[in-house]
């Protein structure tokens, strides 16, 4: 397959990253996951005990956060400054506040830059709010997963509960539909469906049968 760029957007916990991650390694392409820089960020901003309200004093750490990834299994392994924080970005803290911190435009520009750095290395399939908006606005497939809070919730708890997170069902429908409101409220490249985008409900799907769906769509490309 050529070389392509693959833009996967939604809503917290629609299951984009593990659909990206499957078609990365069926195509051989990179799996860039964006959620992942954010939520390092704010990793970083947690551990200096900033005020995450603080907008100056959060975009000012950005020159020190040095953000990186490497293959692993089942995950991509993520680093903040050569340290894995592969487990701490998903904690029940980061989440409540990644929100936040991905809000500011500085921390956009950072990301954002970066992303489109790692995708000019070739077929990527990208994955995030704004990757068929901004950041790749030319990518050859854009996709737009959604599914129900419901079912997102009950994904997102069975994932917690294998890692041992000690979480409630509904604790999480709350926070997801609070991410959500955010970002797809916020001003600067909010969660939105790029007019190109293919919508697709994952709701009642396997997983099989979403990548399957997808696949669909790359090939009439
Ligand atoms: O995908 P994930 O749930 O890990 O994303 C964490 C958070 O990072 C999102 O809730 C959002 O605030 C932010 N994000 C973003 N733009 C992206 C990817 C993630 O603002 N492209």
């Amino acid at each position: 397959m050529n070389p392509i760029q693959i833009a996967i957007d939604g809503p917290a916990s629609a299951g984009k990253s593990t659909i990206a991650k499957i078609l990365a390694t069926d195509l051989n392409f990179i799996y860039v996951d964006t959620g992942a820089m954010y939520r390092v960020v704010t990793l970083a901003a947690m551990r200096e005990d900033l005020a995450l309200q603080d907008e100056a004093a959060v975009t000012a750490l950005l020159p020190n956060i040095n953000i990186s990834f490497k293959p692993g299994n089942p995950v991509q392994r993520v680093f903040l400054n050569n340290e894995e924080v592969t487990d701490e970005i998903r904690s029940v803290e980061v989440t409540a506040n990644v929100s936040t911190v991905s809000a500011y435009a500085a921390v956009r520009q950072a990301m954002t830059d970066l992303q489109r750095e790692i995708a000019a290395a070739g077929g990527v399939v990208m994955d995030g709010r704004d990757i068929g908006t901004t950041v790749l606005p030319n990518a050859a497939v854009k996709i737009f997963l959604i599914a129900s809070v419901h079912e997102r919730a009950v994904r997102r708890f069975k994932e917690n509960q294998a890692k041992g997170m000690d979480t409630t069902l509904d604790d999480l429908e709350v926070a997801i539909e609070k991410r959500d409101y955010l970002d797809s409220h916020r001003e600067i490249s909010p969660l939105k469906k790029a007019s190109d985008a293919v919508e697709l409900d994952t709701t009642g799907l396997s997983i099989e049968e979403v990548v399957n769906k997808v696949k669909a769509i790359i090939e009439t490309k």
